[in-house]
């Protein structure tokens, strides 16, 4: 399956950094039944970003449960060398991997090492890079990811100036290839972003940070209404 097929015009994602991780498969099944299709999953080297996140070994226990429901895992590698995990990452069940523009000499060729594993591909940027910059090198990716905030951590402030960056993002790359946003995206932000030009929109803390998370879900999407 490709991304055309994943995302219904928009889709809010939920980012996974922000589960609670003692109860991770009950809490993606409950987003996939309140109506989640593209879950994001953020892997953290500890040299790109600070920290180390997840990886692998926790994916292959979650993907069967989403690829059950026809869902996609958007994996975004903030990491060095991405093209070093491709091969795990799609042992894995990962049915994505976008890696950033800062991390590589030629995304192109890194984004045809993923293609070669049958990976759908995106290109992140920075807010310190330009969206001509990463525009510049996106021909052929499915998805080019406008961060809101300095990668490697959940529950940071949003970044305002992401809207005019996610705007000139829009006029530059072709109307099939997804924008997506992430970092500080919640119900106050959502429908502006996706009204800039967004329509993938990964939120963490505004679903995770919630006791009820069908709720906090709905409230996302009934917010880009
Ligand atoms: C952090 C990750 C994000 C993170 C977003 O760099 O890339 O996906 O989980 O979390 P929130 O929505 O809380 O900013
Ligand atoms: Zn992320």
């Amino acid at each position: 399956m490709a991304w055309r097929d994943w995302v219904r015009t928009v889709e809010i994602e939920p980012s996974l950094y922000a589960a609670d991780f003692s109860r991770l498969g009950e809490q993606i099944e409950v987003l996939l039944r309140a109506g989640a299709r593209v879950f994001h999953f953020d892997v953290g080297d500890g040299h790109f970003v600070p920290p180390v996140t997840m990886g692998p070994i926790v994916l292959k226990w979650i993907a069967p449960m989403i690829r059950e429901h026809d869902g996609a895992i958007d994996c975004h590698l903030m990491v060095e060398n991405p093209e070093r995990h491709f091969e795990a990452i799609r042992e894995a069940g990962g049915s994505s991997v976008t890696f950033h523009y800062e991390a590589c000499e030629d995304p192109q060729s890194v984004a045809a090492l993923a293609r070669e594993q049958g990976l759908q591909v995106g290109l992140a940027f920075n807010p310190e890079t330009s969206p001509e910059d990463a525009a510049g090198v996106a021909d052929g990716f499915d998805l080019v990811l406008c961060m809101s905030i300095h990668p490697g951590y959940s529950g940071q402030k949003f970044m305002p100036e992401a809207i005019p960056r996610i705007r000139e993002l829009r006029r530059l790359v072709p109307a099939g290839v997804f924008i997506q946003v992430d970092g500080g995206v919640g119900p106050e932000n959502v429908r502006e972003l996706y009204k800039s030009g967004a329509n993938l929109l990964v939120a963490g803390t505004s679903i995770f940070g919630r006791e009820d998370l069908p709720r906090s879900f709905r409230r996302l999407v009934q917010a880009l209404a």
